[in-house]
């Protein structure tokens, strides 16, 4: 490497511009030359690198016009683009949007499906076809619909033929140069006597690091490798891993939680907010990745739109007070909490009762069929109540719900309903407080949903309906028995693990449980606030919290090494004609499963 110029220390605020320069030297050989410049356009050092093999020059172009913060617009534009020589290739299958994804719900004859899009500018064509494969070949329409907030087109089909499967496109920009069609395939409802298998989905961050700051070095635990930035380590997103794995397996996919994280891939925005129709479209990670074959029916239930700090409590339907979550309520504003909510659920199938809550916030708990198993899908964020000391504004203590008045009529009526089906109820997160410190003592977390009377409630009314019930968001992946005056008379949990997590909890109970099954950490288990549980299999992080808490001080739980943590989806089999549920939860990259799974649950034990 030949070097000229004088090498000076840099500011940070600096303003420096690299520009690098490729020339052929012939016989496949480069000239590599390197400039930095300061913003006048002044040189301030050279580099050239001879005689570099051409194999060696990969890598991409990349145009940006990034939005200006003041109205989140774009501030530039391009035009004449051109490219020339042998080394560009040209891959148009890669080219990706305006049309993203599309997610789809089949409840009975109803079709419901979002297409989600790239950002597009206000001249752009503003709404999108859903058409349908003919027969005989072609395609015709089933219907028009708005690019909506979010940039999400939502269509609702209310005689679609559930029984056979059938090829969909959604059209952007018909007759347009940009025209886009994006095909899929909606699947005919697996009805029969077969195998259901629902796959579960939660908490997918896009990168461990922040792109947008710079590294820590006390990250690092000993005998972890450095995660880098732009690196396999440290990017998640697209899970492409994971994605495959779970392509070859579930026929409903159901993102429980966590889709999406307001501080990463870069650190949360604390400036005052562009308007929503303005934000950056929130796509739902995971449930994105099925393209051009969407997964069957994906009941997502989209749970709390946004990830919050773990909160004590909350009148979540209300503005948290000076934006202060600890007193409970939302510290978003109500239109931002609806748009999130409008990109991750309105392809659920419909509410069971549409009523908002305040502040106009929509719901999407209800129920619906699909595969011969009845589903219902609750909201434990929205409606769960309480604040930082419990007590109302006159001083007097109040009780502590998790589903309220509504959704528990809506429980018990779906309690009645479709007798003989096998039942599984979406929810968020665990309904128990499954955690342990550094020495193995019960600990508390208002994270999850463990207040003592509107946890029984809940229970109960999951117990009268038979239901199996499936969630996420805790990172921590487990299978308890619920217990209501023992500790295994209430219905079964499953918690699916992280798809990818940057907090860590663990549960490693000191000196081992009562009644221990065969897996580690199995067994009679009374939380923190006095809930009793059996414990059946849980997926701790690969070094114990004691290990991690030596080697990191303080209060945080984040660990970015993959290979020392547990993470992946969850699968239930619904065998209808073996009648019993096989529960099984996977790692992200392959076999074999996490110990404690697969457990199988005959549907008499629900
Ligand atoms: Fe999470």
């Amino acid at each position: 490497m030949v070097h000229s110029g004088r090498p000076r220390p840099r500011a940070l605020e600096e303003d420096v511009e690299l520009v690098l320069e490729l020339v052929p030297r012939g016989r496949g050989r480069f000239r590599l030359r390197l400039q930095a410049g300061d913003a006048g356009g002044r040189p301030l050092a050279a580099a050239r690198l001879d005689g570099v093999d051409g194999a060696a020059l990969t890598g991409g172009i990349a145009l940006v016009s990034s939005s200006a913060e003041a109205d989140g617009g774009a501030r530039h534009w391009f035009a004449g683009l051109g490219t020339a020589g042998a080394k560009v290739a040209e891959r148009p299958e890669r080219a990706e949007g305006p049309v993203l994804g599309a997610l789809y719900t089949l409840n009975g004859p109803v079709l419901k499906l979002t297409a989600q899009l790239f950002p597009i500018g206000d001249g752009d064509p503003p709404e999108v076809r859903l058409q349908t494969r003919r027969e005989g070949g072609g395609w015709e329409d089933a219907g028009v619909a708005p690019v909506g907030p979010g940039f999400a087109a939502a269509f609702r089909i209310p005689d679609w033929d559930a029984g056979a499967e059938r090829r969909y496109r959604v059209l952007w920009g018909a007759g347009t140069a940009e025209e886009q069609a994006f095909e899929g395939t909606v699947a005919a409802d697996p009805a029969g006597d077969g195998e259901l298998r629902v796959g579960l989905l939660d908490c997918a961050i896009h990168s461990y690091r922040p792109l947008n700051v710079g590294s820590d070095a006390r990250d690092r635990l000993a005998g972890s490798r450095p995660l880098g930035l732009y690196t396999e380590r440290n990017l998640y997103f697209p899970y492409a891993k994971l994605g495959a794995e779970l392509r070859r397996r579930p026929q409903l996919l159901a993102a429980v939680g966590d889709q999406y994280y307001e501080h990463r891939p870069t650190t949360r925005e604390r400036g005052p907010r562009a308007h929503p129709g303005r934000a950056v479209p929130l796509v739902p990670v995971a449930v994105g990745v099925p393209r051009p074959e969407p997964l069957g029916a994906h009941g997502g239930a989209g749970r709390r739109p946004r990830r919050l700090p773990p909160q004590p409590v909350g009148q979540r339907r209300r503005p948290a007070p000076g934006g202060d979550y600890r007193q409970g309520g939302y510290i978003h504003p109500a239109a931002w909490v609806n748009l999130v909510q409008r990109i991750q659920t309105s392809h659920n199938p419909d509410p069971h009762d549409p009523a908002p809550v305040a502040q106009g916030i929509g719901v999407y708990y209800g129920a619906f069929r699909y595969g011969g198993v009845s589903f219902a899908l609750v909201e434990d964020r929205k409606f769960k109540n309480g604040d930082k000391d419990n007590r109302d504004p006159a001083g007097r203590r109040y009780g502590l719900t998790i589903l309220g008045d509504r959704q528990e009529r809506f429980l018990g009526e779906w309690a009645a309903a479709d007798p003989g089906s096998p039942k599984l109820c979406f929810s968020q997160t665990l309904w128990g407080c499954l955690q342990t410190d550094e020495r193995g003592r019960a600990q508390f977390d208002a994270d999850a949903d463990a207040a003592v009377a509107g946890r029984r409630a809940a229970l109960e009314l999951v117990k009268r309906a038979g239901a199996l019930l499936l969630s996420g968001d805790q990172h921590l992946a487990s299978l308890v028995r619920h217990g209501l005056d023992g500790f295994d008379d209430g219905p079964v949990q499953f918690v699916a693990p992280a798809a990818g997590s940057a907090w860590q909890r663990w549960f490693e109970p000191a000196g081992g449980l009562p009644n221990p099954g065969v897996a580690p950490h199995t067994g009679d288990f009374t939380d923190a606030y006095g809930n009793r549980m059996r414990v059946l299999a849980v997926a701790n992080p690969k070094l114990t919290k004691a290990a991690f808490r030596a080697a990191r001080r303080g209060r945080n739980a984040e660990l970015g090494d993959r290979d020392r943590k547990r993470e992946g989806y969850g699968l239930v089999r619904v065998d209808k004609r073996r009648r019993r549920f096989v529960i099984e939860c996977w790692p992200w990259d392959g076999d074999p499963q996490f110990e404690g799974w697969p457990y199988e649950l005959p549907f008499p034990e629900v």
